[in-house]
């Protein structure tokens, strides 16, 4: 039983065989003991609870000098009482109090794991995959309920977390913080690991030691962001890749969202995970429930890849869904960088018939297919196929390209209006804004008013007569402004805007999803500016980054399989001169990057040499036959390109018997060091056959000894001159 409850002592220990946490009611509060690698269970573990009688502190009562909340480790903390740190949660009465105290009424035990209402979550297929305990406490003065959901996986160090809050009391209730997580830590020997980046540049890996203070990530951008990731990572001062304690946090939600450390002065950390509280706020009514989104909690004490192997199969198995959850996915051309704006039918024909020639499954009209959208200062949000390029409309080009065998996708960008649009002239009232202030556009647009249910039917209904005509087999769903202008007409609360739109993004999600459950869904932000847990519950991939240079994408790659899987991961080769960078790497280090992902091409394949294209057609292949292996194998970063200028990842099948290393040197340097890496994940018993090297290795000759890299004398080193090189190194066991 993942769950345990010791009544005497009032303890419960959740725990599975790698990890536990366990906390115990202390006069009815919650307050935790241990979080880490797992122990055994017993009767009660107080010697665990540490409190201390300090001077300033606000106390419990006259009796107990020593207990002040300010000292308890505690579940779900709150303001007011005596803890002076940041609190999970901040409800105001009517009369203004703030003040709660949040007391055990009861509890539950339950198998398996309930679904979050209107919120995408980590699901379970069988009920024996998890167990999940319900921890009712009640706030008595305001009959402010709250149940703390945790759910323990059995198969993965994983605790996955949220709150529910309901309203039992008679009077209104203003929600203004509601955490999905809070951990009390004991010890602030931690450096914190968080994922930063920019446009072009996402999901950077950034290590700072934790110091006294708070230290967080956040976004006020309406959507997750690429500024950061709803992610931190706590890791000991020894952790790396494959060595050391590490306790990830990952927010299954793609809005504004704090995830924060703070260091008190007596050495403990409170990590708090979830929906920013600055920009919200809830109002609940009596019998009125807000439900949090979760937060995915990930122990590991074998280092960096050991956690993210832990994230990657979790949501690739457990929150990714659908049709597509499992299937390797299709090649795909896209025109975007290709054409841009610059097309028509006949063009994009010739694309596809190349693309067909390749050996390419599926060609996808990116950007500007839709009426007066020849550049991007209009045309979204009337979704009406433009003549002009189409003059036999869609349905006839989506036919055409299946004619030639190929799969068929195209772009939306849902949640936006074009200035000009028939939608922005009838419905004004419709875009986030506060009228008679003036209004900000981005990329030349503004954002619908997605909190508005009405707005998110109307687009439905657009997009549904689309896709029911051209019957789509993918969709990239685009996102690329922040949302600013914070005001909507129809609801009271405006601190409530910011979730009830992605609230309404998720609805948007869904109803398309239930009509059209084959369609594979590729979300995109900009490029990965919204490249987060939530929507991968909807999409099971995402745009990486529109950094398609295969260096800046190895990068971003590599911060981004912190948390997400390489099924998730959208990647293509795209032309040279890189359109962002400039840079002129070789068609094969491009194609040896982009396969460590979906794998596809973003250029103009009319534009290609007859070498070139043989190329490609060997590239495909290649990918048609390593797909499966890359996509739901085991992926293990080896070497960092944010230490050095060398990238080393690899990725091993499920049955260990064939691995897939991939090498990429930036710059060639002279009378150059020796280098090897060690490989991970191999069967230290078997004997795998090395391509490039043409040698017979073992398993843990490779893992402990490790693969030279610098040994040029092989033919296929050979050929490498200059810079941007890159080589694949099969492994396959005999
Ligand atoms: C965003 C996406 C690109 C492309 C353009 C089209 O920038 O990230 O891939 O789809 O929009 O406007």
């Amino acid at each position: 039983m993942p769950i345990i409850y010791h009544e005497n002592s009032r303890t419960f220990h959740l725990h599975n065989n790698k990890m536990s946490h366990i906390f115990k009611l202390i006069d009815g509060y919650p307050v935790t003991l241990y979080t880490g690698k797992a122990v055994h269970d017993q009767e009660e573990f107080d010697c665990l609870f540490e409190t201390s009688a300090r001077s300033m502190s606000v106390t419990f009562d006259e009796e107990r000098p020593d207990y002040s909340f300010e000292h308890l480790k505690l579940e779900y903390p709150v303001y007011g009482t005596g803890d002076m740190r940041m609190p999970a949660v901040e409800a105001e009465a009517e009369n203004g109090s703030r003040l709660l105290d949040l007391k055990y009424q009861s509890h539950e035990i339950i198998k398996g794991k309930p679904e979050l209402p209107d919120l995408p979550a980590v699901y379970t297929e069988k009920d024996d995959e998890a167990d999940t305990l319900l921890l009712h406490l009640k706030d008595e003065k305001t009959g402010l309920c709250i149940t703390l959901l945790y759910t323990v996986m059995n198969e993965y160090p994983a605790l996955i977390r949220s709150a529910k809050i309901t309203n039992c009391g008679n009077e209104t209730i203003l929600l203004h913080t509601a955490m999905s997580l809070s951990l009390d830590l004991p010890d602030a020997g931690y450096d914190m690991i968080e994922l930063t980046g920019a446009w072009a540049r996402e999901r950077s890996v950034v290590r700072t030691p934790l110091h006294e203070g708070i230290q967080s990530v956040y976004s006020l951008r309406g959507h997750s962001g690429n500024n950061f990731n709803p992610f931190i990572a706590l890791c000991r001062k020894n952790c790396t890749e494959n060595e050391g304690e590490v306790l990830g946090f990952s927010l299954v939600y793609s809005g504004n969202f704090l995830a924060e450390t703070c260091v008190d002065t007596y050495n403990t950390v409170r990590v708090r995970m979830g929906i920013h509280p600055n920009t919200f706020e809830w109002n609940l009514t009596p019998g009125e429930s807000f439900q949090t989104p979760e937060a995915v909690m990930v122990y590991s004490s074998a280092g960096f890849n050991d956690m993210s192997g832990t994230y990657h199969s979790l949501y690739r198995k457990r929150l990714a869904r659908g049709y597509w959850r499992d299937r390797t996915r299709p090649i795909l051309v896209n025109n975007w960088e290709g054409t841009y704006f610059d097309f028509d039918e006949e063009k994009l024909m010739s694309i596809v018939r190349e693309a067909k020639e390749l050996g390419i499954e599926m060609f996808v009209l990116d950007d500007g297919w839709f009426r007066n959208r020849n550049s991007d200062h209009t045309g979204l949000g009337d979704w009406i196929t433009d003549e002009n390029k189409f003059p036999f409309g869609l349905k006839h080009f989506f036919d055409s390209v299946r004619n030639e065998g190929l799969m068929a996708g195209l772009w939306i960008e849902p949640e936006m209006v074009s200035p000009g649009t028939d939608l922005f002239n009838e419905h004004p009232e419709w875009v986030i804004h506060e009228p008679k202030r003036p209004m900000h556009p981005g990329r030349n647009q503004y954002v619908l008013d997605f909190s508005n249910p009405e707005v998110v039917d109307c687009i439905f209904g657009k997009l549904d007569k689309v896709f029911s005509e051209v019957r789509p087999d993918y969709i990239k769903w685009d996102m690329n402004r922040s949302i600013g202008d914070l005001y909507s007409p129809t609801i009271s609360h405006q601190g409530e805007l910011t979730h009830r739109y992605i609230l309404g993004v998720y609805r948007l999600y869904d109803k398309l999803i239930r009509k059209y459950p084959e369609i594979l869904f590729e979300s995109c932000s900009s490029g990965g500016a919204r490249f987060d847990p939530g929507m991968l519950y909807y999409a099971p991939q995402c745009w990486t980054s529109d950094n398609t240079d295969a260096f800046a994408r190895q990068k971003i790659q590599y911060g981004t399989s912190f948390v997400y899987p390489l099924s998730s991961m959208g990647s293509h080769v795209s032309a040279v001169p890189n359109h962002i960078t400039g840079h002129i790497t070789p068609l094969s280090t491009r194609a040896n990057t982009a396969y460590f992902g979906t794998f596809g091409y973003e250029l103009d394949l009319t534009k290609m040499t007859e070498k070139e294209k043989e190329e490609v057609k060997k590239q495909v292949v290649f990918m048609k036959e390593n797909r499966q292996l890359i996509q739901f194998g085991s992926f293990f970063r080896l070497r960092s390109p944010f230490e050095t200028d060398e990238t080393v990842w690899m990725v091993v099948s499920e049955d260990r018997r064939k691995a897939i290393v991939g090498y990429y040197r930036e710059t060639k340097g002279r009378n150059e060091k020796f280098r090897r890496v060690k490989l991970s994940g191999l069967n230290p018993d078997l004997i795998y056959h090395v391509s490039v090297l043409n040698r017979k290795l073992y398993g843990n000759v490779l893992m402990n000894a490790g693969l030279v890299l610098s040994d040029e004398s092989s033919p296929e080193c050979d050929k490498e001159k200059g810079d941007y090189i890159s080589r694949l190194y099969i492994l396959t066991a005999e």
